[in-house]
């Protein structure tokens, strides 16, 4: 399969952002399957393997740069720069307004917002750097 371009898929190891991983691979974009869990990620990059797609498993947490400043890389140099991120993961915890505490709050927009600007920092500089 040609490899198009290269994307990032954070959370990819579930849910939506599995789906969009192995759609953007069946479409010949190569993907880093990034996760928290490590094994569901590895599940999904054979899955792609299995139909001939390009994928690698990355482990980390968004809300970490030092994980991700890792998982980046390891991208980078096992399939190219990145030209695609879909800044997929996130967490909610569904309970009342009034019932939330300060640590639900706190890790919500640790991983929501900071999560999301940290990925993005990261992955920015090969964007601008192809002028894309
Ligand atoms: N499903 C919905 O109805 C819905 C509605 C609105 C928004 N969303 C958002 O869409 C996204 C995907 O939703 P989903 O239902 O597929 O979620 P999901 O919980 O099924 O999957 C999310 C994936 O993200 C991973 N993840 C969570 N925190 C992470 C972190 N800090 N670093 C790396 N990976 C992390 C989880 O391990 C999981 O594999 C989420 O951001 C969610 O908040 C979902």
């Amino acid at each position: 399969m040609r490899i198009a371009h290269v994307a990032l898929v954070t959370g990819g190891a579930a849910g939506i952002g599995r789906a969009i991983a192995l759609r953007l691979a069946r479409d010949g974009i190569a993907v880093g399957v990034l996760d928290l869990v490590e094994d569901a990620a590895a599940a999904v990059a054979d899955e792609i393997a299995g139909f001939g797609g390009a994928a690698v498993a990355l482990s980390g947490d968004i809300a970490r740069r030092d994980t991700i400043a890792q998982a980046v890389e390891r991208l980078r140099e096992t399939l190219g720069p990145i030209a695609i991120l879909v800044n997929n993961a996130g967490i909610s915890d569904y309970v009342p307004f009034m019932d939330m505490t300060d640590a639900q709050w706190d890790r919500m927009m640790e991983v929501n917002l900071k999560g999301t600007f940290i990925v993005t920092q990261t992955v920015l500089p090969d964007m601008i750097d192809a002028r894309w």
